[in-house]
Order: C-alpha cells, then structure tokens, then sequence
C-alpha cells in the first residue's frame, strides 16, 4: 500500500467510532440526499436488473438501512478495517468487506448499481480514470452509479484536521464538469445532477451525479 493510501487508511480508523456517532441519523436531516438517492434506488429498480448494489467507500455503513427500505440489497465495502467493524457491528443485517475501490471484489457486471457516496473524492487526479471504469466494469449495462461529492476547484486539500482527532489526509473538492466528464469516460451517462450550498459546518458547495451505464 502506498504511503498516501496508508494515511488515509488509518485516518478512516481513526475517525470510524466519531463518524458512527456524528452521521448516525444524519440522512434522516438531509431531505436533498435522501431524494437523491430514492432517485437513485427507483431507477435501479426499475432497470429490472436484480436488487444487489454495492456501497463502495460505505463508511459506518449507515446508508444500508436506506437502501433496503427502498427494496434493494446492499453490501459494503471500504478501505479502513475499523469502518468496516463498526458497520458489522451496527448494521449486523449486512455483509461488509475491507476493499479498495480502485480494485473491487466484484464480477464483471455483477451489481445493479453502485453507490459512492462522499467516497471519491480522497483519489489523486492519475487515479481517477482507472478507478471510475472499475466501478464501470462491476455495475451491469443499464445498471446506474450515484455519488455525492464535495464540490469545488479540483484542487487538493487536507482534510481531517477539523475533527480535532490529529489524523489528515489529501481530499479533493471536484468540480462537477469534470466528475461529470471523467464518468462519462469511463461509459457512464449522466441522467441527473445537481447541488446544494454548504449547510452547517460543512466547508463546501454539495455535487450529486446519477448516471446510468452504457
Ligand atoms: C467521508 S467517508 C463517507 C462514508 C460513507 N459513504 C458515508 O456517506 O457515511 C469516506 C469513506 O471512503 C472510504 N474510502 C476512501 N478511499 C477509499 C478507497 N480507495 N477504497 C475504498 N474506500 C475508500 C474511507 O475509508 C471512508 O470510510
């Protein structure tokens, strides 16, 4: 594992007992995300191509209950062992898995959707290509991905620091063009976007994209 990956790994131990306490019922206080990802959860749906999605960088694995709710079948999976212990633990209905998104354990075509919420936003620009087509490579044709974003500059930041917790770690604030054009590159239309401005302690304008695979 490389030295930056290594950091933003044991960041994420660190910080998965504090986020399992802070965004517990975050979404039920976020009415734009939960729209956005019904949205996403009817298309899915109604793609007609089986329920399984995969919540890829899930975290605490909080948006679980949301998914199943919406008649979809998640699984999880994550960088940081601890976020996965902690989404075990909490959501014990679920299987989640220690995984890096730039190489998922998934088949070819084998999800209905994926989820990456707040997730992709810590990979270096050279990463970006190969990263967004596997996801491309495990989501079915006709299958969707939907991915909420810090939306910025595209330059990178540390992040971190404001949890008081002594971790950091490179994050970047995406411009939406070109979260929008590196996922069409790798073969995902885009069928809805959108923002918000920052709320709350949030630092950053929010970016939602749903796109459905080619
Ligand atoms: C801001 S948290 C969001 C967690 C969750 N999606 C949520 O909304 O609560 C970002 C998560 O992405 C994970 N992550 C970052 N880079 C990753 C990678 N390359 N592969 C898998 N997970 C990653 C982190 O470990 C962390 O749990």
């Amino acid at each position: 594992m490389d030295a930056r990956t290594e950091e933003l790994r044991a960041a994420h131990d660190v910080l998965a007992e504090f986020y399992a306490v802070r965004l517990a019922d975050a979404l039920d206080r976020m009415p734009a995300e939960r729209a956005v990802l019904g949205l996403f959860c009817d298309l899915t749906l109604a793609a007609d191509l089986g329920t399984s999605v995969a919540d890829v960088g899930c975290g605490t694995g909080r948006l679980a209950p949301y998914l199943a709710a919406r008649g979809l079948s998640p699984r999880g999976v994550d960088l940081s062992p601890e976020m996965i212990r902690v989404a075990r633990r909490d959501h014990p209905g679920f299987a989640f898995d220690v995984a890096d998104l730039r190489s998922l354990p998934f088949e070819d075509a084998s999800v209905a959707g994926v989820i990456c919420w707040y997730s992709l936003m810590f990979l270096a620009p050279p990463d970006r290509p190969a990263a967004f087509s596997e996801l491309a490579r495990a989501v079915k044709p006709g299958g969707y991905l939907v991915t909420a974003f810090k939306a910025g500059d595209s330059q990178v930041r540390r992040g971190g620091r404001s949890t008081g917790l002594g971790v950091e770690f490179d994050v970047y604030w995406l411009s939406p063009q070109e979260m929008e054009r590196r996922m069409a590159d790798a073969g995902f239309a885009t069928v809805f976007w959108g923002g918000r401005p920052a709320e709350g302690q949030e630092g950053s304008p929010q970016g939602y994209l749903l796109a459905r695979r080619a």
